[in-house]
């Protein structure tokens, strides 16, 4: 590495990640961006001469998350100069705030602002912390992150698309991440060949609406645009990818091609995250939504068709203002037809500026409890029934680190659950066939075949 032609002296950065997997890519190209700064990364936030504190909005807990800890840096002493910076959805939406909350923060910037991270550091350094960077200018960054990083493990997330113009009323995101942006093909391709030149094997490509992304085709492909469908594909081809995912998906945005994609190119694992939130037509309409819970099942239908064994996730809101009893029967309902592999669910959170927060008849916290537990139920016995059905199959298994117990590998199965095997240490970046033999709570285990000779 070139590191040797720095003299700046060795610092440590503290990188604290709430939220999606946009902010965990966020996080990972900050820390990326502060390395030429001479900052080593540190899991021990005390000995860091700066903290950063990557914050999530979506729901009430998550933003509580970050004044406890704060609260928390504050007590337990940190170095004396260090500087502490809040990043993410959080700073976007309270930087005031936090300002006046926590005075002991130097920098507050948004999501779209990171890029200017060195540059950040620098005036906080000279004005004393006055640092509050929340502007919108996704194209900019994404032009300053470049297209080549560094790659750390097997698999890697790549963001493409960033931002949401849906405005569903219960969500804060378009109002933290801004307006619907795509990545250039271009960029893509060569952020995707850079990791895969490492060693990288799988990609996931992130996105608040991965499947709205659209760009324009490389020259000489002989179509004008591509949807993600087509870049799944473009991506498959590069050397050293064998294995393609994408999150999170918008049912308003599943297009045949990428459908289709799911039946013909096998590297697309299938897998397929697709968020509807309500079973109930009346509260997906309040939801804004801008489809039924009908267009959903049928899209599941043709996924379906396309890729028999595809694993189907999603994410449930319960306790959405104005949801009686028999709307909540309405997403059991859906639940129990669709049959999910894995789903989240959340009990609804009433997002100051979100036209849900002021809805009449909120629904009380013990219904929403209630509601919530009897849904979770009922997933988990669908996830568990999933995870079943593997038993006694060989799935191809990436291997991507060590397993907990020696001599164990710890890899991902296609339909994305942790899978455990024992198997040598030269395996680990490699997929491998493995028998599955028995399931637990949140992952599987297996044999490894051994090929006929
Ligand atoms: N863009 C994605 C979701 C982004 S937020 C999509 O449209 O599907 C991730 C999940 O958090 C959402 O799918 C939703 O289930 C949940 N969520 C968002 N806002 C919420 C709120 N106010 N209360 C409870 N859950 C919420
Ligand atoms: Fe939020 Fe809806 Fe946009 Fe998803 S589509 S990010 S839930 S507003
Ligand atoms: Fe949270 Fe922002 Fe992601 S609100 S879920 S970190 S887009």
């Amino acid at each position: 590495m070139s590191e040797n032609s720095a003299p700046t002296p060795p610092k440590k950065v503290h990188v604290k990640t709430w939220g999606c997997q946009m902010n965990v890519y966020d996080s990972e190209r900050m820390t990326g961006l502060l390395k030429p700064l001479g900052y080593a990364p540190t899991e021990i936030a005390e000995e860091a001469d700066l903290v950063i504190l990557n914050t999530c909005h979506i729901r009430e807990k998550a933003a509580e998350k970050l004044y406890s800890e704060l609260g928390r840096l504050k007590k337990h002493g940190r170095n004396a100069d260090a500087k502490i910076a809040v990043a993410g959805c959080v700073a976007q939406a309270e930087g005031a705030e936090i300002r006046a909350r926590a005075p002991q923060v130097d920098l507050v910037f948004g999501p779209q602002s990171y890029h200017r991270l060195p540059e950040m550091i620098a005036r906080a350094a000279r004005e004393k912390g006055e640092v509050l960077e929340t502007e919108f200018e996704a194209e900019e960054k994404f032009d300053a992150l470049g297209q080549s990083r560094e790659a750390e493990g097997y698999t890697a997330f790549v963001t493409v698309q960033e931002g949401c113009d849906k405005f569903c009323t219960f969500c804060v995101v378009p109002y933290t991440r801004g307006a619907e942006i795509s990545r250039s093909t271009d960029d893509i391709t060569a952020e995707v060949r850079s990791l895969a030149a490492q060693g990288v094997r799988e990609v996931t490509m992130l996105g608040q609406n991965v499947n709205a992304w659209h760009g324009a085709a490389p020259a000489g492909s002989g179509a004008d645009d591509w949807g993600l469908g087509q870049l799944c594909r473009h991506i498959a081809r590069i050397d050293g990818i064998e294995r393609i995912r994408f999150t999170t998906s918008h049912p308003r945005d599943m297009d045949d091609e990428l459908i289709a994609a799911f039946g013909e190119e096998e590297k697309l694992m299938p897998y397929l995250h697709l968020p509807v939130q309500s079973g109930s037509d009346r509260i997906l309409k309040a939801m804004n939504r801008g489809h039924t819970a009908e267009d959903y099942l049928r899209q599941i239908e043709a996924v379906r068709a396309a890729r028999p064994d595809i694993a189907i996730s999603g994410d449930m809101i319960v306790g959405f203002p104005g949801e009686d009893d028999k709307a909540f029967e309405e997403t059991m309902a859906l639940v129990r037809e669709v049959n999910y592999a894995s789903c989240f669910s959340f009990k609804y959170s009433r997002r100051p500026g979100t036209p849900g927060a002021t809805m009449p008849k909120q629904i009380a916290e013990e219904i929403k409890s209630a509601r919530l537990l009897e849904l979770q139920a009922l997933l988990e016995d669908q996830k568990q029934t999933f995870n079943a059905g593997l038993v006694g199959k060989t799935l191809p298994v990436l291997f991507e680190k060590k397993g907990r117990s020696p001599g164990q590998l710890s890899g991902r199965s296609p339909y994305l659950q942790g899978v455990f095997a024992e198997g040598p240490e030269s395996l680990i970046g490699q997929i491998v066939p493995v028998l599955i033999t028995g399931t637990h709570p949140n992952s599987l285990s297996g044999q490894l075949v051994r090929e006929a000779a």
